[in-house]
């Protein structure tokens, strides 16, 4: 079974994809990457999005339409990557795109991700999973991070103790120690401060500090860095989630108000996403001994440098690798997980560990809309057996 995996993340930088062959053998799970690819969001729906995103307000009827939009860019971006592969998958599972994500202290309250399935369904006729998220909330999980599951059938191979981490606006970690249930929770913001922070910084020329550059011509300002620490976010015990509702907009507008100047500013902010993450390590996962990064934060060598030179100094065993090392392309690592995720919906399989998300139990995540091809899709998942998956083993084609 081909599925196409896409998602735009709390960044609203683009829409990623991903085409994965999926075939089973007994328990292992094979995923052949067949391509990775992205489509820009129109720059109408990108402006509508962020003027709507916490501590921004949106009307109900402005969710209501940009839940068409979003739909609409991501059938345009299902069909533009289906064509330039030469693929039509039999599958396509949508992350959308989240407007909200409620969490109260510790508990997840409700989740929203807009782009409607059946929107992609009717453009494209594939038959569409999505809305991933709800269920684990419903079933009194944070909703994320939903990669928890491929990293943890990634990594069951390993006898390392290892962690994935992911630094998209927002940063995530899997913790895989052999004889420990998994963990995961989000770290906190990756870069979702820096982003705005370089926007507002670079009168709107700028979308994030491209390679890191200015960040690295700046100067840490400590007593800022130390003040930020002290949010009392870094100090729950995962799991726990949060959003750009608390590491967004509204935060970095607050630093920025200090007048720091500029180039000090991105480095600070920087080095708050660096301490935060060397701090989740150390405070919650000291025992893992290789981390492998992914997301678009990875192209930032400032935050790269810092996240090796804090590290080295908190935790010198720990080795700091991207997701190249497994063969899981970082850029590309969410829209595979939600590949993952549509393909586990199909076969009414589980797409959470309770350990990970903090539910009660595990759920099959997700809704489906069906497209032309939906009898086809539920009879081949149908003749497959209903056991869980075990492992999962990647190759890229
Ligand atoms: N060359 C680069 N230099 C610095 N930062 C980059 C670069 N490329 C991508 N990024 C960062 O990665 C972000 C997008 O990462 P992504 O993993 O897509 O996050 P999300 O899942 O939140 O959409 C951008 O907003 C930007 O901050
Ligand atoms: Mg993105």
């Amino acid at each position: 079974m081909i599925v196409l995996g896409m998602i735009s993340g709390t960044s609203v930088d683009r829409i990623e994809g991903a085409l994965v062959r999926f075939e089973e053998e007994g328990e292992t799970l094979r995923a052949s990457i067949l391509t990775t690819d992205s489509h820009p969001i129109p720059d109408r729906v990108r402006t509508a999005l962020l003027s709507m995103l916490p501590p921004k307000r949106g009307s109900v009827r402005a969710v209501c339409e940009i839940n068409f939009a979003v739909g609409e860019a991501f059938a345009a971006a299902a069909h533009a990557i289906g064509e330039r592969a030469g693929i039509r998958p039999d599958l396509i599972a949508s992350h959308g795109q989240t407007v909200y994500h409620l969490v109260e202290g510790q508990r997840a309250l409700s989740t929203l991700q807009v782009g409607a399935p059946a929107v992609i369904a009717e453009r494209t006729g594939i038959t569409t999973a999505a809305d991933f998220r709800p269920r684990d909330i419903a079933a009194g999980g944070q909703g994320a991070p939903l990669v928890s599951l491929l990293d943890v059938l990634l990594l069951a191979g390993t006898d390392a103790p290892c962690a994935m981490l992911n630094l998209g606006g927002i940063g995530n970690m899997t913790v895989v120690v052999p004889g420990m249930e998994p963990f995961a929770f989000d770290t906190g913001p990756a870069n979702a401060l820096i982003d705005h922070a370089a926007a507002r910084l670079s009168g709107g020329k700028l979308r994030y500090d491209v390679d890191g550059t200015w960040a690295a011509r700046g100067k840490v300002n400590e007593s800022v860095l130390a003040e930020l620490m002290a949010h009392p976010y870094f100090k729950l015990a995962p799991p726990k989630s949060t959003g750009k509702e608390l590491f967004g907009p509204g935060f970095a507008e607050e630093v920025l108000a200090r007048g720091l100047d500029a180039a000090d500013c991105m480095a600070t902010l920087t080095a708050f996403t660096a301490q935060s993450i060397v701090d989740a390590f150390r405070d919650f996962a000291p025992h893992a001994r290789e981390v492998y990064a992914s997301g678009g934060g990875i192209h930032n060598r400032t935050l790269m440098t810092m996240l090796e030179q804090r590290f080295k100094a908190a935790l010198p065993d720990l080795a700091l690798r991207t997701t190249d090392a497994l063969g899981l392309p970082p850029d590309a690592k969410e829209a595979i997980a939600f590949a993952l995720l549509g393909y586990q919906l199909v076969h009414g399989r589980s797409g959470t560990i309770p350990t990970c998300t903090g539910a009660r139990h595990a759920s099959v995540l997700g809704s489906l809309t069906p497209g032309s091809n939906y009898r086809e899709v539920m009879r081949v998942a149908a003749g497959r057996a209903a056991g869980e998956i075990r492992q999962l083993m990647i190759r890229q084609l």
